[in-house]
């Protein structure tokens, strides 16, 4: 496999005087400026390195303050530095123990491919620490990685003994998405905490508050979900009502006899649930989920959807309660096949949490909005001075935690700002995959530079032209195909200066045959920064 980086400094600025110019209004869908692989070369030329048996790079993590990239990848954790990627870096060989990988092994999975630690979850946990977890050789493990206080430090260790237990955090199987985020001391993840990967929640672990996790075998709960990301938010200046959002799609519960319908979803909880007291007992009391919607009307009238989420920005603005979402999805139509970049309001997203539940009365009953009298406190407030009077979950009345265990399901969905996707390509021989977004201040006021990846390798240059009523002025401004070799682009990074990529491609084939982000036999990864 290889390692590639690539540096093309200027390619941003260049992209950010075409707007200036443009800004008057004028829409272009052919992209202003196409570059291909071979251009890119010519900017300054590509720098890289191997990293000899290794590949996946599971988790990417930005430190500007240390100038550092830290990546989880196979049976490694890497360091790189960021004003030259080319020096040597530091490594940490984290290789699963041998008695895992033969008891992986005899389980039945590959010695090679299954049987070893894939780090895939990387965050940073205090001043001196990076928090790191690995499948391990389907025995998930999680351990604190030393960084020091300073660039100057030079550390980067992995104590043994403080090395733990990965159920809940990290996945048993390399194949498996989960998406997690570290608030505090305390780690919120969308996970499969068994070996077979049926029994998938979204687990809080760490910390000095009890684990807690979702409802177990309750489809309305969630329903072979794939989590996509996790995120904090506050909702006022106390702390007490700060919630975490889980991004993800399911099989529709509430689309049963269509056959099996996928649907993407935001979920919320309040970071102080503890669970309730004779029910729900170390559950969740305060989940709900809330379908997003990404649609287009069609020709006879009925809205086409864009079903499948495949990747969540978060934009902060200034009020750090109101960050934007961007999201990209695909269709999962055979007949009608596009991607959408879809952007969300968490005004709109408190609306669908503040509308009505969804009801069902019994098996052949439609899921309806729920009319009758919701108890008090409404479920999926959280316990806290700034609505109500409850210390904690614990309190709650019966009626409130038997409510909210049968009534996980919001039944109006989340609609994207403007009602419809910000920018959309259909009939064409790609998906996107991933975004990241970045905004600029001009002169006139702001614009939203995203950067869409895609599964053949190439990266879209999107502006959003903000006016007031954010009256859909996208621009596409360059088309940046940024490796040779078709592949999959996994992840799209975005500093004020810098935008790191990953792409997972297989080496001799022209098709990525839906390949993903995955780990998988003959996969190649390659990180390249755009400066
Ligand atoms: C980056 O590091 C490599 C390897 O140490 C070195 O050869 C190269 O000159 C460095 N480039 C810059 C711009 O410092
Ligand atoms: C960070 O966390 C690690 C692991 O718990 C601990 O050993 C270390 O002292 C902490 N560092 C600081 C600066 O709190
Ligand atoms: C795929 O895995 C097999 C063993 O499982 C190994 O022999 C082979 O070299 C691998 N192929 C590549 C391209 O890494």
């Amino acid at each position: 496999m290889t390692m590639m980086m690539m540096m093309c400094s200027s390619l941003v600025l260049l992209g950010l005087i075409g707007v200036s110019a443009s800004s008057s209004g004028s829409s272009s869908s052919s992209p202003r400026m196409k570059l291909s692989y071979k251009d890119l070369q010519q900017f300054n030329g590509i720098k890289w390195f191997d990293l000899e048996h290794s590949c996946c790079f599971g988790a990417l993590l930005l430190d500007e303050e240390r100038g550092r990239l830290f990546v989880g990848a196979r049976n490694f954790l890497l360091s790189l530095s960021l004003d030259n990627i080319s020096k040597q870096e530091q490594k940490i060989y984290w290789p699963a123990p041998v008695d895992w990988r033969e008891e992986c092994n005899w389980a039945g999975k590959d010695i090679n491919t299954d049987c070893v630690n894939y780090v895939k979850v990387l965050h940073h946990y205090n001043r001196t620490h990076l928090y790191a977890c690995g499948t391990g050789a389907f025995h998930p493990t999680c351990a604190y990685v030393e960084v020091g206080q300073k660039i100057e430090d030079h550390v980067f260790k992995i104590d043994p003994s403080m090395v733990e237990d990965g159920k809940g955090k990290s996945p048993y199987d390399p194949r498996h998405t989960s998406a997690s985020v570290l608030i505090g001391d305390e780690l919120y993840a969308g996970v499969a905490t068994d070996l077979m990967g049926r029994d998938f929640t979204i687990f809080r672990s760490m910390g000095r508050r009890l684990s807690i996790r979702t409802e177990q075998h309750d489809s309305r709960w969630l329903n072979e979900p794939k989590f996509i990301a996790a995120v904090g938010v506050p909702e006022s200046e106390n702390p007490d009502d700060d919630k975490v959002f889980f991004f993800f799609r399911e099989t529709a519960v509430e689309a049963q006899g269509f056959g099996k319908v996928t649907y993407s979803r935001i979920g919320q909880l309040c970071r102080n649930d503890m669970g309730g007291q004779r029910s729900l007992v170390n559950k969740w009391t305060t989940f709900l989920k809330a379908r997003l919607v990404c649609s287009v009307p069609g020709n006879d009238g009925t809205e086409t959807h864009f079903d499948e989420l495949r990747d969540v920005f978060l934009l902060q603005t200034r009020d750090r309660k109101n960050p934007l979402i961007y999201t990209v999805f695909t269709t999962s139509s055979s007949v009608f096949q596009g991607s959408a970049v879809c952007l969300y309001t968490m005004n709109d997203i408190r609306r669908a949490f503040l509308g009505p539940f969804a009801h069902k009365e019994g098996p052949n009953y439609q899921w309806v909005p729920f009319q009758g009298k919701v108890p008090y406190p409404r479920p999926g407030m959280c316990p806290s001075k700034t609505f109500g009077s409850f210390e904690s979950t614990k309190g709650f009345p019966d009626n409130v935690i038997q409510f909210a265990r049968h009534h996980p399901l919001m039944f109006n969905p989340v609609t994207p700002l403007g009602g419809r996707p910000l920018f959309l390509r259909t009939g064409i021989p790609y998906t996107f995959t991933q975004i990241t977004v970045d905004r600029v201040n001009a002169a006139d006021g702001h614009y939203d530079v995203m950067f869409i990846g895609t599964d053949i390798g190439s990266v879209l240059k999107v502006i959003s032209v903000p006016k007031g009523s954010w009256s859909n002025t996208e621009l596409l401004l360059e088309e940046l195909q940024v490796f040779k070799v078709r592949g999959v682009l996994c992840t799209v990074k975005l500093v004020p200066s810098a935008a790191w990529l990953e792409i997972h491609t297989v080496p001799g084939t022209d098709t990525p045959a839906h390949a993903t982000c995955q780990t998988q036999n003959g996969t190649a990864s390659v990180i390249l920064a755009i400066t």
